[in-house]
């Protein structure tokens, strides 16, 4: 979208200030959820990296570190409630979200708040026989949004 024409046509109109406030509010608006969701999603993306390799035992288990990725997971997976605002289906930056999401909100949330839950669970695994099926289902969580609601990256 090129919004330069608005902008000038703006600041004709408006004093110069709150015409650059005005311009920096809608830029931000459909911009920084979008930052802001993949980054969470990045830090997810991290923890479940640092996960998987206890998982294929090129690091130990050990309850504390596993209970450290897996709240990164759950917080991520909190925030990202607020960060797929309507209209954030496109914005400054590319986003993979599907416009899907917001024709099917309610699905999206559960598939959310069903991985949140998941993560949750592993947060609370001290027992390293539980750990590799309770990192299963928030694998299986992650990829069930995916699926349905992010495009691939190529
Ligand atoms: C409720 C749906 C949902 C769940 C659950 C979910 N994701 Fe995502 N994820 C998305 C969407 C939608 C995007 C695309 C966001 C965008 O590009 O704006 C995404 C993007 C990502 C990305 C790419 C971020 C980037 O920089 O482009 C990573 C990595 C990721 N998710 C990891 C995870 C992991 C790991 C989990 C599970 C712990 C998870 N996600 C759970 C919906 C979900």
């Amino acid at each position: 979208m090129n919004r330069s024409p608005r902008r000038s046509l703006l600041s004709m109109l408006v004093p110069a200030a709150l015409a650059v406030a005005l311009a920096a509010a809608s830029v931000a608006a459909e911009k920084e959820p979008i930052q802001a969701r993949q980054d969470a999603m990045e830090a997810q993306g991290a923890a479940m990296k640092a996960l998987g390799a206890i998982a294929r035992k090129e690091a130990p288990f050990e309850a504390a570190v596993v209970r450290q990725n897996a709240e990164t997971i759950a917080s991520g997976l909190a925030a990202v409630a607020e960060l797929f605002p309507e209209g954030s289906d496109r914005g400054a930056i590319e986003t993979w979200a599907r416009p899907e999401i917001w024709a099917n909100r309610a699905d999206f949330e559960a598939k959310r708040t069903a991985a949140h839950a998941a993560a949750t669970d592993l947060a609370a695994v001290t027992d390293e026989a539980a750990f590799a099926p309770a990192l299963g289902r928030v694998g299986n969580a992650c990829k069930s949004c995916h699926e349905k609601y992010r495009r691939p990256k190529e």
